[in-house]
Parts: structure tokens; C-alpha cells; sequence
């Protein structure tokens, strides 16, 4: 059995634990990630929108970490792109969140009503005037809220890049599954796999829907569990068949720059299972041809799947795992893990090396500690 160390051992090489990597490798200290498979699976499969007012049905906590995750994306993407040398950038001209029925068109105008205090810049838009900006929108979308801020990322380039940026700057990032740990008077002091023992001064765990595997090893409780989101990627197309994001209940479509299509996603709660199935794909493609009629003549060109980490309150875990001296968790980010990567590492890394405080909504003592 090798015999590693490391002072800082992230568990999740996923958007969450590269990014508290990256935050992290500021400090002197020598830093893993470690993964069990290719790092970033769940992650890469997101669609990438960054849209705080999506996902957030009232203001709060939640909202707060959200809207200054998105002020943060510019700085957090150059930094990643000159560390990394690839070309990743914030894409598209924003989001279309639309209305098909008279009472969605009022829940818009309710919502907007809290939105436009938030100071991101909103319009509400006629039916018609979303088609004068997208022409291949349906008929049946009656209003619109446009918000050109809440735009996305390819999260497949997201990854990579993160990944190169850390290693750039240090940070060690190995394959390995995790099969226990080791403890003295409250410290975590190593982390075994099959083949090697790695011990660390400082466990972080960003292990997204598998969290609680590492949980159990603990004792504690951190009530994670997998929601299967499908999504597939129609096209591509040689003349765009969108600019905008269009976003409604049930269905999204994200325009790559490439001409494809991205539609997601569903809701599914079936554990670990990763698999497509014929009744998800045909719901994504009916949502998407209700949003955009055209599509129906698009190829199919991939359906996947990835699992969101759905805590039992649906707010993320951020900081100390009760009853541990060295051991911390970011986890929980459910729908919005590649919009929360930039401020949770950043949250994480002033946690882990400063002590300084994190938001009480997201302390992960709330669901009591000790299994
Ligand atoms: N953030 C979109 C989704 O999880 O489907």
C-alpha cells in the first residue's frame, strides 16, 4: 500500500471541489483532489446556466449566495482562463424566462415585482416582442421576462479548465475511491483507498450526491440524496435557431456556440441509476418543441444524464461537519452547483484557512450532527 500526504484532501473533483481547490491554492499549502472517476462526471453533465432568479422562487439566503456567485463569475473565469490558457468564457446574451399561459404570465409579474430590487437588469416583454428577438420562439408564448446578466457556461470547458488552472498552480488530483477513514480524538488523520493511504491535516468533503458515503464513515448526518436530471443536445444547426436561453417550468434550452441545442432537464428521484430512458427523452423533446416548434426537424445528438446533490432542505452544506476538528463539507447545491461554484470556493477556502465565519442557512449542524 503506497503511503501519500497531503494538507488539504478534497474528496469530489466536481465543480465545488475543484473550485475550493483553485481558491485554496493561493495559500502555501499542498492540496488533492481526489475522485473516483473521471473528474467532474455530474458536473459536466449541467447545462450551465447561470441564472440566480431561475432557481429562486423568493428572496433569501439562498438568493443572497446565489446573486453574489453571479457577480463573481467574471473574475473567477478570467482568473481560470489566464491560469489555464483555454479559451473559457461567459456565453450568449442572456435569459428568456417566458410565459405560455395567462396565469404564468401574472406569476412573472409577481416575481418582478421582488427581481427588480435585486439590481440585475429585467424587462418584461410582449409575446411579440420575444419573437422579435427570437423568431423561432412559439406563438403560444404570451410575455416574457428578459434578463441579459443570467447568461451560461460549458461546463464541459468549465471543468477542464478548473482542472488545468489547479494544476498550474499546484494542486495534486488523483483517481482513487475512498473505502474508509482514519480518526484520532475527533481529527480525520488519513483517507484509504485500495491501493493507498493519504493522510491529511484537513479533510474536505465535496463528494456532490455521493456526500454521504463519507457522512456515514463519520456518523454524521448529511442528508444528500441523488435528483437523476436527463438532458439531451438536438442539432446542430448551421444557422442558430436561438440567441437566448428560454426558460419555462419544466423545460429549458441553453444555445451552444457549436449550433446544438441543449434541453433539460428532469427531475427524477432513482438513487445512483444514470441511465436515459425513452419516456425522459420524448418529455424533453415535447417541452422543447413547445418552447420551439422547429426543432422537431433537429437530429438527436446526445442524451445523458448527471445527479444533483438535493439536500433535505434544498440548501447547500457550507463549513464544518459537527463534532470534527479538521473536517469540512460543501454539498447540497442541487440544481445551481456550476452557478455556486465561485463563492463556494471562495467561502470555503476563508473558512478552511482563516476560520472566518459562513452564512448560518447553510451550516450543516442544522440537521443535528451525530447519525
Ligand atoms: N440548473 C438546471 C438543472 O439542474 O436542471
Amino acid at each position: 500500500m503506497t503511503e501519500r500526504h497531503s494538507e488539504i484532501l478534497v474528496i469530489g473533483g466536481g465543480v465545488i471541489g475543484l473550485s475550493i481547490a483553485w481558491h485554496l491554492s493561493r495559500s502555501s499549502h499542498s492540496i488533492t483532489v481526489m475522485d473516483s472517476s473521471e473528474p467532474g462526471q455530474a458536473s459536466q453533465a449541467a447545462a450551465g446556466m447561470l441564472a440566480p432568479l431561475a432557481e429562486a422562487s423568493a428572496p433569501g439566503p439562498f438568493l443572497d449566495l446565489a446573486l453574489a456567485s453571479l457577480r463573481r463569475y467574471p473574475e473567477f473565469v478570467e482568473g481560470v482562463r489566464d491560469a489555464s490558457g483555454l479559451a473559457l468564457e461567459i456565453c450568449g446574451p442572456g435569459m428568456l424566462r417566458v410565459a405560455r399561459t395567462s396565469e404564468e404570465a401574472a406569476a412573472l409579474d409577481r416575481a418582478l415585482e421582488w427581481q427588480i430590487a435585486l439590481g440585475l437588469p429585467l424587462e418584461r416583454l410582449s409575446g411579440e416582442e420575444v419573437r422579435r428577438l427570437e423568431p423561432a420562439a412559439a406563438q403560444s408564448i404570451l410575455a416574457a421576462t428578459h434578463s441579459p446578466q443570467e447568461r451560461h457556461i460549458e461546463p464541459r470547458l468549465l471543468i477542464a479548465a478548473l482542472s488545468a488552472a489547479c494544476r498550474r498552480r499546484g494542486v495534486e488530483q488523483i483517481s482513487g475511491k475512498v473505502i474508509g477513514l482514519e480518526s484520532e480524538a475527533e481529527q480525520v488523520v488519513a483517507v484509504r483507498t485500495d491501493t493507498a493511504r493519504f493522510s491529511c491535516r484537513t479533510l474536505v468533503i465535496a463528494g456532490g450526491a455521493w456526500s454521504d458515503v463519507s457522512a456515514q464513515w463519520l456518523g454524521v448526518n448529511i442528508p444528500v440524496t441523488p435528483l437523476r436530471g436527463q438532458i439531451l443536445a438536438l442539432g446542430p444547426s448551421a444557422n442558430p435557431l436561438l440567441q437566448h436561453t428560454l426558460y419555462t417550468h419544466g423545460a429549458y434550452l441553453v444555445p451552444r456556440r457549436d449550433g446544438r441545442i441543449v434541453v433539460g432537464a428532469t427531475e427524477e428521484s432513482v438513487g445512483l441509476d444514470t441511465s436515459t430512458t425513452a419516456h425522459g427523452i420524448a418529455a424533453l423533446r415535447t417541452g422543447a418543441e413547445s418552447l420551439v416548434p422547429t426543432l422537431t426537424d433537429q437530429p438527436l445528438q446526445s442524451a445523458w444524464t448527471g445527479l444533483r446533490p438535493l439536500s433535505a432542505d434544498a440548501l447547500p452544506l457550507l463549513g464544518r461537519v459537527p463534532g470534527w476538528g479538521n473536517v469540512h463539507v460543501a454539498t447540497g447545491h442541487g440544481r445551481n452547483g456550476i452557478l455556486l461554484a465561485p463563492i463556494t470556493g471562495s467561502l470555503m477556502a476563508s473558512s478552511i484557512l482563516t476560520d472566518a465565519p459562513l452564512p448560518n442557512a447553510f451550516d450543516p449542524a442544522r440537521f443535528g450532527g451525530a447519525l
